[in-house]
């Protein structure tokens, strides 16, 4: 093998990453390790630890011939002549900087456990997202040795959204690869290069210093999210003044200056990055006395919060000011379409406001429901997790649509309606259903940024 890779950190990144890396560079051995063995043991087996779509065939493709999936840190870090750190980086919640600075402990034992195990040179590269300025102390970290060892740190943050993971990285707008602006660090990035340019065009492969590629991650994540909130921000007004938002995005987004992406109006992002990153961003800013700049930031993860309260409290007034007591359907408990993902879904937002408001949950959702009864393990009040759509609407007063999953649109709504509780609601928080068509079954629907239709 020409050469050998290892990635600490088996996970959303971690793990597709690797696969699409063994499939792309058959030359390569590359080997996954993680210090939680259940989650290896599931990349070992038939039922993969997440759900992407494409990723079973790559894995199944590579795995045993030159993808490994490992307990073994030591053993890893030895061989590895590329070591990728992709590691999880939740928000600080303790401490100073609890609730918005990155909790770096867990990168930290991993460069550790490189300066322990390793016994000749090897590039570091950084895969998670990390705040500015990191490589700095990783280096130092490292280079803390006393074995004499070169350890070049680059980083190379990951762009890939799940759900769409294996498309993502097997076709990446940009590869974006930052190294220090040294001989060393220039001919450990020209390392990096190669092995993506073994199938990513060399125009998508960009090189920045090691600062502008860690801060652009962040800034790319915060834009993103930007936008979602910037659209449900003008959702909210459009509701009030019979605008539709699908109409205003769509204008607005046909300036090819704006564009029309990312424009979709719902009832708010969720997913491990979006809130996190912004409130890294928001730390460092104000960690560099930039208060009005974190200011600025913050009300982006704010505004998505308001979507959340507000899209509860229309389904509250909506039905008569009371949801105590009423089974309400919850379709979807994904942050997204396409995945089983539920961290810092929405649907976990509403769902606990809807139960402080007393209402009876059942819950569907066709990949996420594992996730979700842990994420509601802790909730007071009575959940049902039910295993088709049709049972959760089942003599419910109301459905709340919270994950824009493909079959939500084509069910069976006649029969839907017809074993609900009358007068009946539907909230669409994805605006995915034919609003129209179910207002003409008799529902009551309530669209995001839209007039809502309702019989009197
Ligand atoms: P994850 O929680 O799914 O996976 C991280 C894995 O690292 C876990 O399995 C954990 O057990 C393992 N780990 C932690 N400490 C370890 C150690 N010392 N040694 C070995 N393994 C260790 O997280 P994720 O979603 O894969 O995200 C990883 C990073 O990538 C984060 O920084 C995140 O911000 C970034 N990122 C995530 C996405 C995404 O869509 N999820 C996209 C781009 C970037
Ligand atoms: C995001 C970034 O897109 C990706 O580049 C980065 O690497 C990780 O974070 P991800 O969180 O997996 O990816 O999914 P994404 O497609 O960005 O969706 C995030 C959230 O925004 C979801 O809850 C989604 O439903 C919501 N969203 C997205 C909207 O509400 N409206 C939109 O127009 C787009």
């Amino acid at each position: 093998m020409k050469k050998n890779i290892l990635c600490i950190g088996a996970g959303y990144v971690g793990g597709p990453t690797m696969a699409v890396i063994a499939d792309r560079c058959p030359d390569c051995k590359v080997t996954v390790v993680d210090i939680n063995s259940e989650r290896i043991a599931a990349w070992n087996s038939d039922n993969l630890p997440i759900f992407e779509p494409g990723l079973d065939e790559v894995v199944k493709r590579r795995r045993g011939k030159n993808l490994f999936y490992s307990t073994d840190i030591a053993g890893g870090i030895k061989a590895a002549d590329i070591i990728f750190v992709s590691v999880n980086t939740p928000t600080k919640t303790f401490g100073a900087g609890a609730g918005k600075a990155a909790d770096l402990q867990y990168l930290e034992k991993t460069a550790r456990s490189i300066v322990e195990y390793a016994d000749s040179d090897k590039i570091v590269v950084e895969k998670s997202t990390l705040p500015v300025r990191t490589a700095q102390a990783m280096s130092r970290i490292l280079q803390s040795n006393t074995k004499n060892l070169n350890f070049p740190v680059l980083s190379n943050p990951e762009f890939l959204a799940e759900g769409t993971a294996i498309s993502d990285l097997e076709n990446p707008d940009r590869v974006l690869i930052g190294g220090m602006e040294t001989p060393e660090g220039q001919a450990a990035l020209n390392e990096l290069v190669e092995l993506y340019a073994q199938w990513v065009p060399r125009e998508r492969i960009i090189t920045t210093n090691l600062w502008s590629s860690e801060l652009s991650k962040l800034v790319a994540n915060a834009l993103l999210a930007q936008r979602i909130s910037s659209i449900n921000s003008i959702s909210a007004l459009c509701e009030k003044t019979e605008a539709n938002v699908y109409e205003v995005a769509a204008a607005a987004g046909r300036d090819s200056r704006i564009g029309p992406k990312f424009l979709h109006a719902s009832i708010g992002f969720g997913g491990s990055c979006f809130k996190k990153d912004i409130l890294n961003l928001v730390y460092l800013c104000e960690y560099y006395g930039l208060p009005e700049v974190a200011a600025y930031w913050e009300q982006v993860v704010k505004m998505n919060d308001f979507q959340a309260r507000r899209f509860v409290q229309n389904m509250i007034g909506a039905m008569f000011n009371t949801v105590s007591a009423k089974k309400i359907a919850i379709f979807g408990f994904a942050f997204k379409a396409n995945t089983g993902d539920t961290r810092e879904s929405p649907a976990c937002a509403v769902c606990h406001q809807l139960l402080e408001e007393r209402a009876e949950l059942s819950i569907y959702d066709p990949k996420a429901l594992e996730n979700a009864k842990i994420d509601l393990a802790n909730a007071q009040g009575r959940i049902n997790y039910c295993t088709s759509p049709y049972e959760a609407a089942k003599g419910a007063h109301a459905i709340a649509i919270m994950t824009e999953w493909n079959e939500f649109k084509e069910l069976d709504y006649q029969r839907i309606f017809d074993n609900m509780e009358k007068p009946a609601f539907i909230f669409d928080g994805r605006n995915i259903v034919d609003h129209q068509y179910l207002y003409e079954l008799g529902f009551n629907v309530y669209p995001i940024g839209k007039k809502s239709l309702v019989h009197v």
